[in-house]
């Protein structure tokens, strides 16, 4: 049997702080304790052969001439291409991959595979892994170039700068990435599935990529690089859905800084209107919420949230709810804390 290394990496929530990381804007999402475990095997050959366990799926390329392939193969592939661009001296691996985040929740289960095959890939060649940001740039390339979804780089940074009770207050300007406690007491945040999956993958018309490009509109309509040098008032002049696009980015900016000041007073009330806050503006002015979805945030405050918004992508995917100690969050929901950022095992 040849070296064996296994890697871990986690699932993201995003408390809040959304569509803003490819608007150069800010976010506080924290990784998760579910997340994508790759148990990666020394072959001695060039080939390498990946078994997909949830899928019940398997691939097979060379290292030396990785060709594209659709769905769950391209993050593989895309992940051993890129290393191996950076100058990475791959070997020939059998990988394992098993995964307790479910897929398109928008809790991130993509990120997490790419961090964890990278890991895995880089540890099995006795590579050191660069720095955060630049591995959490170069997995995003494996989503933009091989996967085919045009998203920024919230989750990745998440899934590798996780720490236990804390959140991140990423500046994706700066790309700056600060702790801040999250501390919940008595309190709790749920996930719970909206029932419709999400996908931010695909042609140019899916809804993630269609909301990407009508940001980059709104910055050439106002004649700034990103939605970050935007006001309120700039933005009035803009032509409708681009002016609801920009006046998303800008609040939630805002409403990042309020959280974290809310958080440093432990007004967990306040941090509940914040989420519903943010719910609204991502429904009405980015518009990415589903019946599905708003089936779900209503569940979540009837059963007593204090506050509920979807997370990640839109479209889909879990809703988030924060709930104080004297209600009950539904059954099927799903308790997150933060957990600890992709490491080796
Ligand atoms: C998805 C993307 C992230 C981010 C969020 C929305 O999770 O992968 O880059 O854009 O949507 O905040």
């Amino acid at each position: 049997m040849g070296d064996l290394v296994t890697a871990f990496a986690p699932g993201r929530v995003n408390l809040i702080g959304e569509h803003t990381d490819y608007n150069e804007g800010l976010a506080l999402p924290f990784a998760i304790t579910e997340g994508v475990t790759v148990v990666a095997e020394a072959t001695g050959d060039r080939r390498v052969r990946v078994h997909a366990v949830d899928l019940g799926a398997h691939d097979d390329f060379d290292l030396d001439r990785i060709e594209r392939a659709p769905g769950w193969r391209a993050f593989a592939r895309g992940a051993a291409a890129e290393l191996t661009a950076t100058g990475a001296r791959l070997v020939g691996a059998r990988l394992r991959i098993t995964g307790t985040v479910p897929r398109g929740s928008g809790l991130s289960s993509s990120a997490a595979l790419e961090v964890a095959l990278c890991l895995a890939l880089l540890a099995l060649a006795h590579e050191d892994p660069p720095p955060d940001i630049e591995l959490a740039r170069l997995c995003s390339r494996v989503e933009n170039e091989w996967v085919g979804a045009q998203t920024g780089l919230l989750d990745q940074v998440a899934s590798l700068c996780g720490e236990p009770e804390r959140a991140l207050r990423v500046d994706f300007r700066s790309l700056e990435v600060s702790p801040v406690p999250l501390e919940l007491g008595d309190w709790s945040l749920v996930t719970l599935d909206s029932g419709e999956s999400h996908a931010n993958a695909g042609d140019a018309e899916n809804g993630y990529n269609r909301r990407r490009a009508e940001c980059r509109e709104a910055c050439e309509a106002l004649g700034v690089d990103s939605l970050r040098d935007v006001t309120p008032e700039m933005a009035a002049g803009l032509p409708w859905p681009l002016r609801g696009r920009a006046e998303h980015v800008i609040s939630d900016n805002e409403r990042v800084e309020q959280t974290i000041g809310a958080l440093a007073e432990r007004d967990l009330r306040a941090v509940g209107e914040l989420l519903n806050a943010s719910h609204a503006s991502l429904r009405d002015c980015f518009e990415i919420s589903t019946d599905a979805v708003e089936a779900a945030v209503e569940r979540l405050r009837d059963a007593g949230a204090s506050g509920a918004r979807l997370v990640g992508g839109g479209f889909g995917g879990h809703v988030l709810g924060l709930f104080p100690p004297d209600a009950r969050p539904p059954e099927d929901a799903l308790e997150v804390e933060p957990g600890p950022g992709a490491h080796l095992r």
